[in-house]
């Protein structure tokens, strides 16, 4: 994309999955920027170990190698900058202004899920050196698979995914062009990924993420690895993480630790 750091755009007819192949890429030194597209996943991943399924050729999975210099508790933000910069290219391609879902999901006006975020890293603790894990420039791979073209209609879509899934030409009544959408997406990356490297960038983001996040203000059930609890969101801290009320006292909960945001029952 001209006049952007994501000028190295490698498209893939097949792929097992554009974030695995960028993890690799990183590992052998691929620099900031370098973009990976395909038509298809053969094991495309969601988050939680879950699978991500889309047919070739009609949705865009998109992931980006990123290495911004991100403090090790703000580094939700990198897939926080890829959702804002796909709502900013759903908006301006379709005409669609999607809601965010904490802590990086884009919903249709009707609730159902358009687009999922996975960023993937080593972000366990390492030498402190540059670059190396755990280091605020060890390299963030953030993929967003977006359901641009399918579903067409609700039967194009497994029992599982039936209520849950949409996709942007079902929300706009027509399709829309993955490329126009590609463009979009990472021309409005281009200066929100220059935010996360200074620290009123960051504010920045976190606070369109605060203004966008249609999670606030409403009554959640937060399931973790080591249980579960209720109570409504609050707000979005300047780490983009979430603030829940549980009975008169707060609780801040961390994007990595959560397997369900749900209503409660
Ligand atoms: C989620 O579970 O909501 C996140 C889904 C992320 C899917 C995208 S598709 C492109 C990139 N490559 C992958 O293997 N996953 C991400």
């Amino acid at each position: 994309m001209p006049g952007t750091r994501f000028t190295d755009i490698r498209r893939f007819d097949t792929l097992d999955s554009t974030n695995r192949y960028l993890l690799e890429e990183a590992r052998n030194g691929a620099p900031d920027g370098v973009v990976a597209v395909a038509e298809h996943q053969s094991a495309g991943r969601g988050r939680l170990g879950r699978r991500w399924e889309a047919p070739a050729g009609a949705n865009l999975l998109l992931s980006v190698l990123l290495r911004p210099h991100l403090p090790h508790p703000h580094r939700h933000l990198a897939g926080v900058v890829v959702a804002l910069a796909a709502g900013e290219a759903a908006e301006s391609v379709a005409g669609l202004r999607l809601g965010l879902k904490w802590p990086n999901d884009l919903l249709g006006e009707d609730g159902r899920k358009v687009a999922g975020v996975l960023a993937e890293g080593d972000l366990s603790g390492g030498t402190g050196l540059p670059g190396s894990p755990g280091s605020p420039l060890a390299p963030i791979v953030v993929g967003i698979g977006i359901n641009v073209n399918w579903p067409a209609a609700d039967t194009d879509l497994p029992p599982d995914l039936m209520g849950v899934a949409t996709s942007l030409r079902q929300q706009a009544g027509h399709p829309v062009d993955r490329d126009h959408l590609q463009n979009a997406l990472l021309r409005a990356l281009e200066p929100r990924r220059d935010d996360l490297d200074t620290a009123a960038g960051r504010l920045r983001q976190a606070d369109e993420f605060r203004s966008r996040c249609t999670t606030i203000g409403t009554p959640v059930r937060i399931e973790l690895a080591d249980g579960e609890f209720e109570g409504t969101a609050l707000d979005v801290t300047a780490e983009g993480h979430l603030v829940v009320e549980v009975e008169g006292s707060t609780r801040t909960v961390v994007a990595g630790d959560v397997i369900h945001v749900r209503p409660p029952a």
